[in-house]
C-alpha cells in the first residue's frame, strides 16, 4: 500500500481535531463530566429500547475504556447488581464496577470474567470493542467481525435467557452472514445507528434482544 505523504496524515489529523471541537456530543460529554462522548450512543439505544429499566442487572461491558458506558450501566444497576467491564487498556476506577484488564480474546481473560459471575447469568452483554485500526480496509474489517464473533460467543454462553446483545460493528465484508448468525439465538436483531456515531462513520451497532437457547 503506498505510503501517505507527512504534510497529508498532518491535514487529516489536524482535521480529526477541528471535528472534534466542534462536536456538540463532545462539548455536552465534557459539560455532563463523562469520561466520552461514547456514553450518548448507549444511553439513546437504552432508552430507546427500553432496556435495563428494572433495578438488579449483571451487565459485562467488552471494550470499557476510557468507561463511560460502564459508568452509565452502573447507575442502572442496583444493589445487588454487577458490572464487570474489560478492556485492553488501564481503567481509572468507577464506582461499582469490576474492571478486569486483559485481552477479551483470551482465555485467561475470560476465566476472570468467570470467575467474578461465579455462576450468575448475565441480563445483558455490551461491547464496544473495535480493533486497533491499521489503515487496511479488509484487515480492520476481519479483526472487527472477529471481535463480534468472541462477545456473540460469550454472550451464547453466559446469558439468561431473554437477556440482549448490544455490539458495535462496522458494515462491511462478513456483517451480513455475522448478522444471521446473531439472528439464530435472539428472538429479534436490529441494526442501530445512534444520532451520536458520526455519519461519517460505518459503525454502527446490533442490538439482539429477548435470547433463546
Ligand atoms: C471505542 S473504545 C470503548 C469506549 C467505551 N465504550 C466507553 O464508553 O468509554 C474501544 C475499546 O475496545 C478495547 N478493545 C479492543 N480490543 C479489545 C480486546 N481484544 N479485549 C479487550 N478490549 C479490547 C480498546 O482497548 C478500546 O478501549
Amino acid at each position: 500500500m503506498a505510503k501517505q505523504s507527512k504534510s497529508k496524515t498532518k491535514r487529516k489529523t489536524s482535521a480529526w481535531f477541528q471535528r472534534h471541537a466542534n462536536d456538540p456530543h463532545v462539548r455536552q460529554a465534557r459539560k455532563e463530566g463523562k469520561r466520552s462522548r461514547a456514553a450518548f450512543k448507549l444511553t439513546e439505544i437504552l432508552n430507546h429500547y427500553k432496556l435495563l429499566q428494572r433495578k438488579t442487572h449483571v451487565i459485562v461491558d467488552l471494550g470499557c475504556a476510557p468507561g463511560s458506558w460502564s459508568d452509565e450501566l452502573a447507575q442502572r444497576t442496583g444493589e445487588g447488581g454487577l458490572v464487570i467491564g474489560v478492556d485492553l487498556l488501564e481503567m481509572q476506577p468507577l464506582a461499582g464496577v469490576h474492571f478486569i484488564q486483559g485481552d477479551f480474546t483470551e482465555s485467561a481473560t475470560l476465566a476472570c470474567v468467570d470467575e467474578l459471575l461465579a455462576g450468575r447469568r448475565v441480563d445483558m452483554v455490551v461491547s464496544d470493542m473495535s480493533p486497533e485500526m491499521s489503515g487496511n480496509k479488509l484487515v480492520d474489517q476481519a479483526r472487527t467481525i472477529g471481535l463480534n464473533d468472541v462477545a456473540l460467543d460469550f454472550a451464547v454462553n453466559y446469558l439468561r435467557e431473554g437477556g440482549h446483545l448490544l455490539l458495535k460493528s462496522f458494515m462491511g465484508e462478513g456483517f451480513d452472514t455475522f448478522k444471521r448468525e446473531m439472528g439464530g439465538w435472539f428472538a429479534s436483531v436490529k441494526v442501530v445507528k445512534p444520532a451520536a456515531s458520526r455519519k461519517s462513520s460505518s459503525e454502527i451497532y446490533l442490538l439482539g434482544q429477548q435470547f433463546r437457547r
